[in-house]
């Protein structure tokens, strides 16, 4: 792990046990987020995105099993945490939002009270002093009104003032790492954009690493620092963005940015991505899980030990034939 990681996830791969059988669902995945730097995570529907951030925080449900690998918080292992230890780390250390803001949040308690009971959770204080850090995480969203606010019930609150409230309660506590799972999916495109200022701009300003999980690659490029790039359980490339952008060398990376419109030369060359992820309860699943819907598969694709390399100063690739 490099010196300056808060977030290092080291190879590590989670199975899920269902009724046809074990599903390798993350294979040896691997990634770093330093303090302050935002890393998108980006990759078709089903590619692995949010069972690796359930995986970070700890929330997996019952049939995962996280079968190899570390997940280190500067530098200690959080898998090797007990239970206690684990949750006061989570909320208090690392945090996450997710889609859908509106049904993440409790129907019948305010927003006020869902914030102090974050916080009362984590330090207890009186009652007269959480109301005064509830107002102020609530101003720290830029919500306006917060007195008003803070009495309001998610039905009576919009989309976007929604996830203001999950980003407020998931940063009550001062953590150091964000974990966002498509926090603009549904909501409407100039709101998205609010959001997305919101989270970049309290990430500089409290120097939090961030992981940005979307499956929009323009979103993605225009909020991260770098970006991991995911295909059906493997993390297939990672590097900063402009230097993904301009020398993408995994052929499933020059899909993804062919098929973003503001990339694409002209709309014609706009292409959706071809094939699908292959089915992973298969057990002759290729190497390389990208090679049958790759157009520079070549022998030494179907050769067993496809690693991560180095491709570049902070820029590595999976793949045995490269751009
Ligand atoms: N509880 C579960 N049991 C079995 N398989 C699961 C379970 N949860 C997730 N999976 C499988 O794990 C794979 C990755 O799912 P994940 O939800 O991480 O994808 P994602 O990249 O977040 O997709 P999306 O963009 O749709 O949110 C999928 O093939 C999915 O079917
Ligand atoms: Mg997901």
């Amino acid at each position: 792990m490099s010196a300056e990681a808060l977030l290092s996830v080291r190879s590590l791969s989670v199975n899920f046990r269902t009724r046809s059988g074990t599903v390798a669902v993350l294979d040896r995945v691997t990634f770093d987020v330093a303090p302050g730097e935002i890393v998108g995570i980006v990759g078709e529907s089903g590619s692995g995105k949010s069972v690796t951030a359930f995986a970070v925080m700890g929330i997996l449900d019952a049939a995962a099993q996280i079968t190899s690998g570390e997940i280190l918080f500067e530098g200690r292992n959080v898998l090797a945490m007990g239970a206690r230890e684990r949750d006061a780390w989570r909320g208090s250390e690392a945090s996450i939002i997710f889609q859908n803001p509106r049904t993440a949040l409790n129907p019948i308690r305010t927003a006020g009270e869902q914030i102090g009971d974050v916080l009362a959770r984590h330090v207890p204080d009186t009652a007269t002093v959480i109301r005064a850090k509830v107002l102020d995480a609530l101003r720290q969203v830029r919500i306006p009104d917060p007195e008003k606010r803070a009495k309001s019930y998610p039905f009576e609150l919009s989309g976007g003032l929604c996830q203001r409230i999950g980003i407020a309660m998931a940063l009550s506590c001062s953590p150091k790492l964000l974990i966002a799972d498509e926090p603009t999916t549904g909501l409407d495109v100039t709101t998205q954009a609010v959001i997305m200022d919101l989270i970049r701009d309290l990430a500089h300003e409290r120097n939090l690493g961030t992981v940005l999980i979307t499956h929009d690659l323009a979103l993605a490029s225009e909020y991260c620092d770098r970006i991991v790039v995911m295909h059906a359980g493997h993390v297939v490339e990672a590097a900063p963005v402009a230097e993904l952008f301009a020398h993408p060398r995994h052929p499933y990376t020059t899909r993804l940015l062919r098929s973003v419109p503001s990339i694409a030369d002209d709309i014609s060359q706009l292409q959706a991505i071809s094939g699908s992820l292959p089915d992973l309860r298969r057990s002759d699943l290729p190497p390389c899980r990208f090679a049958e819907r790759c157009d520079r598969r070549i022998p030494a694709c179907d050769a067993a030990g496809l690693m991560l390399e180095a491709a570049g100063p902070s820029h590595t690739v999976a793949c045995r034939n490269p751009l």
